[in-house]
């Protein structure tokens, strides 16, 4: 049963579908122990667009969220969790003891086997105010919604001039193009055709990958951000944010377990999601602000950025956060690329 498990789990949700993970199992009888960790063949401090390791964290959460959604189905009753955060986050680690149960028949591991991000536009429908409040309650505080302007358009505003940024930045342009595969058949990261862009902008899209240009002019940006980010934006029911206070690992780790319960109990009720980890942009930034070939320009507006959000939303994008859309769809999903998950025992 516990192979079953460990199998489902490579559907986890990852920043630029990575899948960072390391697993460690221990069993007898009637316990099992399941360590999780970071893969160290996957290293942070170069790179520009996680440089921190933040979104690491994040899906490192995610997959303890997954382990406690779905050890029932598998025989197994979560006892506890134990976070072990530290600076490095190679050495940062979660131990969930679970003792062996009866199975417990439901539909969990289908919800979250069908589970997958949509970046494509929702229909036109409110967001359900019972889904809301029902997230809300469960929350502490963690979760936010903003469903009318002006909240919903600095939000619109945050994540789009964010992207320019990646954008129109080398260093990150060149990950995240990194982060994008032509096909489907790689093992990690994202189909461009799973993006939801128009079949003009997807073509551009695959020839900006193979022969990256830098473009001269800011609009020659804008544009595919406007179908990519903008439009899907204006079509989502309703934006949220999970916030944990402060920076510490086990902080981005926290937000990573509620974004994963959020985005289950969205999927149980029928509805789709799309978290940005942009914001991490904003946290790394403020981690180490001469790591990054930034222009003045760019600083000047991830500051001003930064201080809209935390003084209108009252949401410091300079600590553990993450934003995302939500919303209603009946286009067919769209399968992204799995590795299996590494295990040691
Ligand atoms: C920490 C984190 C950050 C993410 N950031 C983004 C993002 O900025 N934009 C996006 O479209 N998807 C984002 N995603 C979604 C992942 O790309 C997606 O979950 C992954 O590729 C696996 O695909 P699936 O969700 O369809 O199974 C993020 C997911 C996580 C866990």
């Amino acid at each position: 049963m516990m192979s079953e498990l460990i199998d489902l789990l490579r559907y986890a949700p990852s920043g630029g579908n990575l899948q960072p993970w390391i697993l460690k199992t221990d069993q007898n009888d009637t316990m099992m122990d399941i360590t999780l960790y970071l893969d160290p063949g996957i290293r942070y401090e170069g790179q520009h667009t996680d440089h921190s390791g933040y979104g690491a964290l994040i899906s490192l959460g995610v997959l303890t969220y997954s382990i406690q959604y779905l050890c029932s189905t598998y025989g197994y009753r979560f006892l506890k969790k134990t976070i072990h955060s530290d600076r490095d986050i190679y050495k940062n680690s979660i131990l969930i003891n679970l003792e062996k149960c009866e199975p417990i028949s439901s539909q969990k591991a289908e919800i979250f086997r069908n589970r997958f991000t949509d970046r494509r536009c929702y229909q036109i429908r409110p967001f359900s105010e019972d889904l809301k409040h029902h997230l809300l309650a469960d929350s502490d505080s963690s979760l936010y919604f903003f469903d009318e302007d002006p909240k919903r358009k600095i939000i619109t505003d945050l994540l789009s001039q964010l992207s320019l940024i990646r954008f129109q930045n080398k260093d990150l342009f060149k990950e995240l193009s990194h982060e994008l595969k032509l096909d489907k058949s790689a093992s990690t990261g994202i189909p461009i055709s799973n993006l939801g862009l128009s079949p003009l902008l997807e073509y551009i899209t695959r020839l900006q990958k193979r022969y990256p240009l830098s473009l001269p002019f800011d609009s020659l940006y804008s544009w595919p951000l406007y179908e990519s980010i903008i439009r899907p934006m204006k079509y989502s029911a309703t934006i949220g944010c999970v916030k944990m206070p402060g920076k510490t690992a086990g902080a981005w780790i926290q937000v990573g377990e509620k974004i994963m319960s959020v985005w289950l109990k969205l999927c149980e009720s029928g509805a789709r999601m799309q978290p940005f980890g942009n914001t991490l942009c904003i946290a790394n930034y403020f981690q180490d602000p001469d790591f990054f070939s930034f222009s003045e320009r760019q600083r000047e507006s991830i500051k001003t950025l930064h201080s809209e959000v935390l003084s209108e939303l009252k949401i410091d994008t300079a600590e553990a956060c993450i934003f995302f859309r939500a919303g209603y769809s009946n286009l067919e999903r769209q399968e992204t690329p799995r590795k299996k998950i590494i295990t040691i025992s």
